[in-house]
């Protein structure tokens, strides 16, 4: 009776072991899985190098020692009638052997690592160095561009082949910056400046994270570091420096209102020509949301939570003048001016609920700021 009991148990085993193996094994493998292997920057690929030499040490040990593991097991397993083996002990020629053997391939390891960390900042880039503030806020990421004076949010765009030498800041817990395919992680300190010099070589999109537990939605800090060619990193600067143009009519212009009225959300966000005059005007520090002067032109919202495009978010507006968007389901941003604590509970947008049509205005208004 109690055979077919245990034989269940252990197809159950087999079943969840497969399962838990399964997930293990194919849990990197979707398509927003950013992989340091994967490197477009000579940063990761020193730190990928490093990677490969400590898992040939690695693999040289593991089959030595299971080959003369699995050698021992068989050439000197019991047989019938065997006597009993030599018994061996404290020899000392074996100890030192094996003492002095492992001290060997860490001390490899040790310089391989050294000499990795010493040499990741000896890279030259083309142009000048661009110099970039990057600051971790709870939870979403800031960008200030000092020569080129403007501030982003969520999306680090660089120009190919340059220097890129990033000042990392935090006013409140600590972050950590981590680009997987471009560079290695460093920890945003609040009250203690890490810096950090990276290169991207190839024109493409790729996921940053933040990779220091930092509170609520730590999963929700992302960032896309957008590499573009040195004339398109230029045009994008020059469109970029503009204040944002006024809307004359329609949704937009009901937005605009909405903006700086009743909306409140210039009470945490800064548009340049709206409450900001310049980006490095100081009321900026007092506000506590991404600057948003040029949202237009980004497709991540609060820390990567949600993305949004222009063409999934099209406002129409009725003969009375009621705006409304299409596509509610397939449009980011209007869940998140939906219900932002919905979307990413615990993040500082506490707004009052928004009808529909007010939705609509805002996000004409945001699309307008390309
Ligand atoms: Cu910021 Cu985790």
């Amino acid at each position: 009776m109690r055979m077919p009991k245990i034989r269940k148990a252990k197809r159950w085993m087999l079943i969840f072991s497969a399962m838990l193996l399964s997930s293990i094994l194919l849990a990197a493998c979707g398509g927003n899985s950013p992989s340091i292997l994967d490197t477009h920057g000579p940063v990761a690929g020193k730190e990928a190098g490093l990677f490969w030499f400590i898992l040939a040490v690695a693999t040289f040990v593991f089959v030595v020692v299971e080959g003369v593991l699995i050698t021992s097991i068989v050439r000197f397993r019991e047989r019938p009638n065997a006597p009993a083996p030599r018994q061996l002990h404290g020899n000392n020629t074996i100890e030192i052997i094996w003492t002095i053997a492992p001290s060997l391939f860490l001390f490899a390891v040790l310089i391989g690592t050294i000499y990795t960390m010493f040499n990741l900042t000896s890279i030259s880039g083309q142009g000048r160095t661009e110099e970039i503030t990057v600051v971790g806020h709870q939870w979403w990421w800031e960008f200030d561009y000092k020569n080129e004076g403007i501030v982003t949010a969520d999306e680090l765009v660089v120009p190919q082949g340059a220097l890129i030498h990033t000042v990392l800041e935090s006013n409140n817990v600590i972050h950590s910056f981590w680009v997987p395919q471009i560079t290695g992680k460093t920890d945003v300190v609040p009250g203690h400046m890490n810096d950090k010099l990276f290169k991207a070589d190839d024109i493409g999109v790729y996921r940053g994270l933040c990779t220091e537990y930092c509170g609520l939605q730590h999963a929700h800090m992302s960032f896309d570091l957008i590499v573009k060619s040195p004339n398109d990193y230029l045009t994008w600067v020059s469109q970029q420096q503009q204040a944002a143009q006024k809307p004359t009519s329609g949704a937009a212009l009901a937005g605009y209102k909405l903006f700086t009225g009743s909306g409140g959300c210039q009470g945490c966000h800064g548009i340049v020509g709206v409450n900001l005059k310049s980006f490095s005007d100081p009321v900026a520090n007092g506000l506590i949301g991404p600057n948003l002067t040029h949202f237009g032109s980004r497709r991540l919202i609060a820390g990567a939570v949600l993305s949004w495009d222009p063409a999934s978010c099209q406002v129409t507006t009725d003969a009375k003048g009621n705006a409304t968007i299409t596509n509610q389901a397939n449009c980011g941003l209007y869940q998140w001016l939906h219900d932002p604590q919905g979307v990413k509970p615990g993040n500082d947008m506490n707004i009052r609920s928004l009808s529909d049509t007010e939705i609509a205005q805002l996000v004409a208004y945001l699309e307008s700021l390309t």
